[in-house]
């Protein structure tokens, strides 16, 4: 009786995982034709929307630009290492509209989705990071909209970065505009360390057991990291005039 039993509850279970399986699918297939309807039926507000978040960029790396320089003058050196831009693309887009459930109209995208505009700031070193935060969202035409600092609470996966949404004005020919940027600040190591996470992320055909196993490794990489930039931030620190034999004995301090 058990095992009829067992088995017909298995089938149940099968059955229901099917189900959910296409309900999935359809809410996929349609919401994307739906989307597409809606791209096609909206395509110069929806091409505008995308040119103003561009312009936004625009606007935000000029001023990352302009900081660059100005610390270069004051410490004798760039802090920034580099910045890659990027326009949200239209699969994850499409994703984030459907996960979150956001009506279809330009409106409502632009208020709620808050980064279709992703500027990423890499540093060298966590402390440079901190002061080009503060300098930017200083500025009188930026406002700090929300502040996520996985650099003072790392993710448990190991995930560090400051994350700012900031609104930007763009200036039109007959209109200022705010536009929704995502910034995220990271240094070197930690746009590493999140580059090699991603792939993780996307490879899906890894066994569970090797998947565990390198989602594992790549915590303890982050800590290794972290504790790197820490100790090469002292000695740039010591380089610059602050206390050195402070530095030495902090740096032994910290376990790789
Ligand atoms: P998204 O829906 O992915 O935008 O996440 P969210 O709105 O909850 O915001 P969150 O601040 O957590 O993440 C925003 C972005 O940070 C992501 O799109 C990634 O670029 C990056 N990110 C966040 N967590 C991780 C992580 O664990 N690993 C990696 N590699 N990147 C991450
Ligand atoms: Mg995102």
């Amino acid at each position: 009786m058990d095992t009829i039993q067992n088995a017909l509850e298995t089938i149940h279970e099968k059955r229901e995982q099917v189900q959910e399986y296409r309900r999935k699918q359809l809410k996929k297939t349609l919401l994307s034709d739906e989307f597409l309807n809606f791209v096609e039926k909206n395509t110069a507000p929806f091409d505008t929307m995308i040119a103003y978040y561009r312009c936004a960029i625009m606007e935000v790396e000029t001023k990352f630009k302009v900081l660059d320089e100005q610390f270069s003058l004051t410490y004798d050196a760039n802090p920034i290492e580099s910045i890659k831009s990027r326009i949200k693309s239209m699969d994850s887009l499409v994703r984030k509209i459907r996960d979150r459930n956001v009506p279809l109209t330009v409106e409502a995208i632009m208020e709620n989705i808050t980064d279709i505009a992703g500027v990423r700031v890499i540093c060298s070193f966590p402390e440079d990071i901190y002061r080009l935060a503060e300098s930017f969202v200083k500025q009188d035409d930026i406002k700090l909209l929300a502040t996520k600092d996985y650099i003072k609470n790392p993710k448990p996966s190991g995930y560090r970065s400051l994350h700012l949404i900031v609104e930007v004005p763009i200036f039109l020919e007959n209109e200022k505009r705010p536009m929704k940027v995502e910034v995220q600040f990271r240094t070197i190591a930690m746009d590493f360390w999140a580059s090699l996470d991603h792939k993780l992320r996307y490879k899906k055909d890894l066994p569970p057991e090797k998947q565990k196993v390198l989602t594992e490794e790549l915590c303890r990489c982050a800590q290794a990291s972290a504790a790197l930039d820490g100790r090469m931030q002292q000695i740039r620190d010591a380089i610059s005039g602050d206390d050195w034999s402070e530095c030495c004995m902090d740096a032994e301090s910290i376990e790789i």
